[in-house]
């Protein structure tokens, strides 16, 4: 069956980036003038996705309004002569079409809110599933494309990693792993593995590569099998994550592979990275380069 279905767990309470996700969901905090989230509808509409289900929470509803229409402002826009920017805001509400279902407070892991989705995935159906907070740049041939044309070939799980720096190596879900010689997806044989075994957050003594996983995946079926027993068993830490279901899955003999993108990555949950993405976006637009270039020489 091919993914046409991605979810997007978006109930995290964004505390790295405190205060502002006081009251503004860290997923809709923005790059020059869209929010994150938007930049990761456009990468899997561009990808062939046509239904998004997001795991909201608590005091996430503008994410909602976000990607409903505004027929009032297309109006408003349009009397205005304004057509153009009446057509973008309308283009907002139709890349994808959305539903929402909401995980109970505090979050229980990323694992647990694929299960609150489960009744919106069909039972034999793959998903992409992204995290509202790892932007991976390639607009030729976007990331989640990338990763299912992986997923038609293997037929798997699949996983999206990168090297992370060694004092970073505990941030992550770290990959034990293979290269792959008989893969001819995305960038060829050298950048997919076979993942033998992985753990999540090691001490950097402990992690057996310094391959990352960063937030996106393709789950099938029996990943989502797996984490309802987890789940149900109480067969986890504090928190339920995918990874504890990947590792099930390793375990009993499945199979997962791994692709390290073509495209530029920013972890937009940190805030060092969320500003270079936005001066290196601007740096890219038309209407903002020679002023923040000029603006830039003046400071230094
Ligand atoms: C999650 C995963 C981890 C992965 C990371 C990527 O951790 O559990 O394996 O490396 O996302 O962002 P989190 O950052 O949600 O703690």
């Amino acid at each position: 069956m091919s993914i046409k279905k991605a979810i997007l767990p978006v109930a995290g309470m964004g505390t790295r980036f405190l205060p502002i996700t006081k009251s503004v969901p860290k997923e809709m905090l923005p790059i020059i003038d869209k929010p994150i989230l938007h930049y990761l509808i456009e990468e899997l509409a561009d990808s062939g996705i046509e239904e998004v289900v997001m795991i909201t929470g608590r005091g996430k509803g503008c994410i909602e309004d976000y990607f409903d229409q505004n027929l009032d402002l297309e109006r408003n826009l349009t009397e205005k002569g304004k057509k153009k920017e009446a057509e973008e805001i309308a283009k907002i509400a139709s890349m994808v079409k959305l539903a929402y279902t909401r995980q109970p407070q505090p979050p229980q892991g990323n694992g647990h809110a694929i299960i609150c989705a489960e009744n919106l995935i069909g039972e034999d159906e793959p998903v992409v599933m992204l995290f509202g907070d790892d932007l991976v740049v390639n607009k030729e041939n976007p990331v989640t494309k990338q990763m299912m044309d992986l997923y038609e070939e293997k037929k798997c799980p699949i996983l999206c990693v990168e090297e992370v720096p060694e004092d970073m190596i505990s941030s992550y879900g770290i990959i034990d792993a293979e290269k792959d010689p008989s893969a001819s997806s995305g960038q060829g044989a050298k950048n997919v593995f076979q993942v033998k075994s992985m753990i999540e957050k090691p001490k950097r003594e402990e992690a057996p590569s310094n391959l990352g996983v960063i937030g996106k995946y393709i789950i099938t079926p029996e990943i989502i099998k797996i984490l309802k027993e987890l789940w149900d068993k109480k067969e986890f830490n504090k928190e339920l994550g995918i990874t504890d279901a990947l590792r099930a899955h390793l375990k009993t003999g499945g199979e997962i592979y791994a692709i390290r993108p073509d495209g530029k990555r920013y972890d937009t949950g940190d805030k060092w990275e969320l500003l270079k993405a936005n001066i290196e976006f601007a740096l890219e637009r038309d209407d903002l380069k020679d002023k923040l270039k000029e603006h830039l020489k003046k400071l230094f």
